[in-house]
């Protein structure tokens, strides 16, 4: 595995890769890898002959007051896991490398950003569009691999993908989650042995979602109501939101209609930490 700093030394050998017909795979990632990032090494290396895997914390799509600076960067563990797993190429710029003096571009991807994620991180996807074209163009992939734990993000790259003609596949990889549910995430290493128990409870309201659909329930946002009482049985647990949206522009749902899947997402704070999920349901 080649591990590179410099864009302009990435974009020469995926230009190279590209004209001895590599096929070329993506994985993005702001490191501090965990199993979830590993299954999408997994994905893109059963489509693509050439894998590149990029770490780098974007700063443009942290708030002011979120972890841009606590989060965790262990950056040798992460390049050995990244070599186990097959990675054949390591982009790992810095900030300044990205984001040169005098930048100015940023990318506005519409309502589905100001939705949820968006409405509780101003500028989020704002700045996880900007870097995800960035590295796009940098990488010069055929296809890019995302988690649907980011299910929003993933929807916000699709469009931005579509409506820039970047030609490019997006391939969403299921979540990857513990034997109790939770799903990996690199922030999961912020809880508390205690706070890593109540975590669960995401789990449990999407189980208790199912078990309302599955039983034929119709009305969305009681379903939501009933799932956001029980996350607030944990003491440590702050819901930001819990709701049913559609999938494709996510706007809240509240009523499910037969044969048209929808999702729940949630954000809730455990603790000092957020975590987000997602499950998506079909209504027979
Ligand atoms: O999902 C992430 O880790 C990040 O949002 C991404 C896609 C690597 C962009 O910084």
């Amino acid at each position: 595995m080649q591990i590179i700093n410099d864009p302009a030394e990435m974009q020469k050998i995926a230009e190279k890769l590209r004209l001895q017909h590599q096929y070329i795979g993506v994985v993005m990632t702001m490191g501090a890898l965990h199993e979830g990032h590993l299954n999408l090494v997994k994905l893109a290396k059963a489509h693509a002959g050439t894998v590149i895997m990029t770490i780098f914390v974007n700063p443009t799509q942290f708030g002011p007051d979120e972890d841009f600076h606590r989060y965790p960067r262990p950056f040798e563990q992460d390049a050995a896991l990244a070599r186990a797993a097959g990675v054949d190429y390591l982009f790992a710029p810095s900030a300044e490398a990205i984001y040169p003096e005098g930048y100015a571009t940023m990318i506005d991807p519409g309502p589905i950003a100001t939705r949820f994620e968006g409405a509780s991180r101003p500028g989020h996807f704002s700045g996880v569009a900007t870097v995800v074209v960035k590295l796009l163009g940098i990488t010069r992939p055929h296809l890019a691999v995302f988690g649907e734990k980011d299910a929003q993000q993933l929807t916000v790259i699709r469009r931005v993908v579509a409506d820039l003609n970047i030609a490019v596949t997006i391939l969403g990889a299921p979540v990857t989650r513990e034997s109790d549910g939770l799903a990996t995430s690199s922030r999961n290493i912020y809880l508390s042995s205690d706070e890593r128990q109540q975590a669960t409870v995401l789990y449990r309201a999407i189980q208790l979602a199912g078990r309302e659909i599955t039983a034929g329930r119709r009305e969305l946002d009681t379903i939501a109501a009933e799932a956001e009482a029980l996350v607030r049985t944990e003491p440590d647990a702050e819901p930001d939101y819990l709701s049913f949206v559609d999938e494709a522009t996510f706007e809240p749902i509240t009523q499910a209609t037969p044969g048209k899947a929808c999702r729940l997402v949630m954000a809730v704070r455990i603790g000092k930490t957020r975590l987000i999920d997602n499950w998506r349901f079909e209504c027979t």
